[in-house]
């Protein structure tokens, strides 16, 4: 396994958009795994391929307090969404900063194991959180994207500075 290199806001290839998996295969399992250890190593609860700039339509998400049940999800789709609330996100590509996201509580996805197979659950809490916010990347999304103009240039400021600085600031629990 690998440790990958996370993309950092505002690279322009986190707005690429991922391309569903048609091929499943030992190199795809690969990419799963090196994605699962740059996530732990990180520390994040999600990933998706895009952050790490892979076109392909996958995600990795472990909520689990131990950190020993991790999910993979290759071309997840959202089923259904209900309710509504508002929760501080973080995001491995966007670190050290932490905003609101008004998501749906309860959703109901739609995914492919890494062996093909269709799998179908339902979500609620951190994990519908979690997937929702790792499906946006897949479009190109960032959770930044709701802010104004003035707090995202902020974050910019922010964050290119550290990178000059050659040390961005920790994350906590980030997507
Ligand atoms: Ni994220």
């Amino acid at each position: 396994m690998a440790i990958l290199n996370i993309l950092h806001f505002p690279d322009p290839r986190l707005r690429n958009k991922a391309q569903v998996v048609k091929t499943f295969d030992a190199d795809l399992r690969k990419l799963a795994a090196d994605m699962l250890e740059t996530m732990y190593q990180a520390p994040g609860i999600g990933l998706a391929s895009i952050q790490v700039n892979d076109p392909r339509r996958l995600v990795v998400i472990d909520v689990s307090e131990n950190h020993d049940d991790p999910l993979c999800l290759v071309n997840p789709v959202i089923l259904e969404k209900h309710g509504e609330h508002k929760m501080d996100e973080g995001c491995l590509s966007v670190p050290g900063v932490f905003e609101p996201v008004v998501r749906a509580t309860d959703i109901k996805v739609r995914a492919q194991n890494l062996d093909g197979e269709t799998i179908e659950f339902a979500a609620d809490d951190l994990l519908a959180v979690c997937i929702q916010h790792e499906l946006d990347h897949l479009e190109g999304k960032l959770f930044i994207d709701n802010l104004s103009n003035l707090k995202r240039q902020r974050i910019r400021k922010k964050l290119e500075k550290e990178s000059r600085q050659g040390q961005p600031e920790a994350a906590g629990q980030a997507l």
